[in-house]
């Protein structure tokens, strides 16, 4: 039996921030209301030639220089996103061939808000059963590109970024210590996205495109969402830290889905103990999906709030509707890098590229190259048809 332990993680915030003030140049909102309803101030938006698998591949790479891990040793890629650019190749995929982990394995989990501690419940049963030794678990969000601007009730709370750890197995007790997994698809219908094929499709051709297709955007019942994420938050919380033999006392820090300021206050209440021991930075980066957690893990590493040897708790919830926690047993300094190692291992991505481009071209010359001819038989039996 081996131990999932984190022992490397980063985060890609875009550079383009949009305020809330920017945001009442598009819909009838204010600073004040945003602020005062869901602790907001701004949020980051991702430039044109960005994607969730160029996000997610800028976190990645950034956790594996923490974890001074190469490429070729992840055995597993796990990406949680709801805004795939496509639905195959997988976002995973991607990642794996911009990463050069030429050894590893690749696949996008789809339990929205919930599922980068999905992802890392996945991974942990791996490495425990020994199947695995070392994964990446990373959540990205293009959230900009599936809202609605027209719909003050759903875009003023997203943002796009990634977050992402690598997990590495150990015979030394601690890492991911227990989690629970929840899903209630009676209530989809709260919070949802819906796939390409959901769309009406009036006529085929380039018409359809032009005059029929349009882009499928976020649909929620906020006040509903809001009653059911803190009913769930303190409960999954309560019934993981119970699972993995702590009291709420033992955890350090919590911390949430960034949803809303309100919601982690309610949770909070509801567990009888001080919002303080939440991790809170949705302010900066508004409501960034399954990239929430792991992005607030890396501000809350950074503003120096996780120390060694304390237990840290992961709780998300969102669409489908899903619901998730785990329970840390946090067991590594932030470790010391030279900025000359970190650029020489951000070169090998070059060269990881490269590589790929370099397969992709052998892979036409040989299709050049190597078509088996028809044979004449059957050129024949054409002919006389
Ligand atoms: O990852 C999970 C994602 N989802 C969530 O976490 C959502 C959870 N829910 C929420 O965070 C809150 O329900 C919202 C922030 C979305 C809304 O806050 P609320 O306090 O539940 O507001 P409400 O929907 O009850 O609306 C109150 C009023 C309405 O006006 P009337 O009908 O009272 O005149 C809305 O039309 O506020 C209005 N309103 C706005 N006003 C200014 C709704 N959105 C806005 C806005 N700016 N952006």
């Amino acid at each position: 039996m081996k131990y999932a332990h984190i022992i490397g993680w980063g985060s890609y915030i875009p550079d383009r921030v949009l305020t809330n003030n920017d945001l009442a140049q598009i819909v009838d909102t204010s600073d004040e209301w945003i602020y005062k309803r869901t602790g907001i101030r701004e949020r980051h938006i991702a430039a044109a030639n960005e994607t969730t698998a160029t996000l997610a591949f800028e976190a990645a790479a950034r956790a594996l220089v923490v974890a001074d891990l190469h490429p070729s040793q992840v055995d597993l890629i796990i990406v949680a996103t709801s805004t795939p650019e496509y639905i195959f190749p997988s976002t995973a995929s991607q990642v794996q061939d911009y990463l050069g982990a030429t050894r590893a394995g690749a696949f996008d989990l789809s339990a929205a808000c919930s599922g980068f501690v999905y992802g890392l419940d996945m991974a942990t049963q791996a490495i425990a059963t020994g199947s695995i030794n070392n994964a990446i678990v990373v959540g990205a969000e293009t959230m900009s590109r599936v809202l609605n601007w027209r719909d003050r009730g759903t875009c003023i709370l997203f943002g796009d970024g990634a977050g992402a750890v690598v997990l590495k197995g150990s015979a030394v007790p601690g890492g991911v210590m227990a989690s629970t997994l929840r899903s209630d698809g009676s209530g989809g219908d709260m919070l949802s996205l819906p796939a390409v094929y959901h769309n009406p499709v009036p006529t085929l051709g380039v018409e359809y495109f032009q005059n029929g297709h349009h882009k499928n955007t976020i649909s929620m019942d906020g006040r509903q969402v809001f009653r059911f994420a803190t009913k769930v938050m303190s409960a999954s919380i309560k019934t993981t830290v119970a699972k993995a033999g702590l009291s709420l006392d033992e955890v350090s820090l919590i911390i949430p889905h960034q949803a809303n300021t309100r919601i982690i206050e309610s949770s909070a209440k509801r567990l009888k103990i001080s919002p303080d021991r939440f991790y809170l930075n949705v302010q900066n980066v508004g409501n960034t999906s399954a990239a929430s957690i792991p992005i607030a893990l890396c501000d809350a590493i950074d503003d120096g709030r996780l120390h060694p040897d304390e237990n840290v708790v992961f709780v998300g919830f969102g669409g489908g509707l899903t619901w998730a926690a785990s329970v840390v047993k946090w067991d590594v300094s932030p470790p010391t890098i030279s900025r000359r190692r970190r650029e020489w291992k951000r070169a090998r991505y070059i060269y990881a590229r490269s590589r790929s481009k370099a397969k992709r071209w052998r892979r036409k010359v040989v299709d050049r190259f190597s078509t088996p001819p028809i044979p004449e038989a059957r050129l024949k039996d054409a002919d006389k048809e």
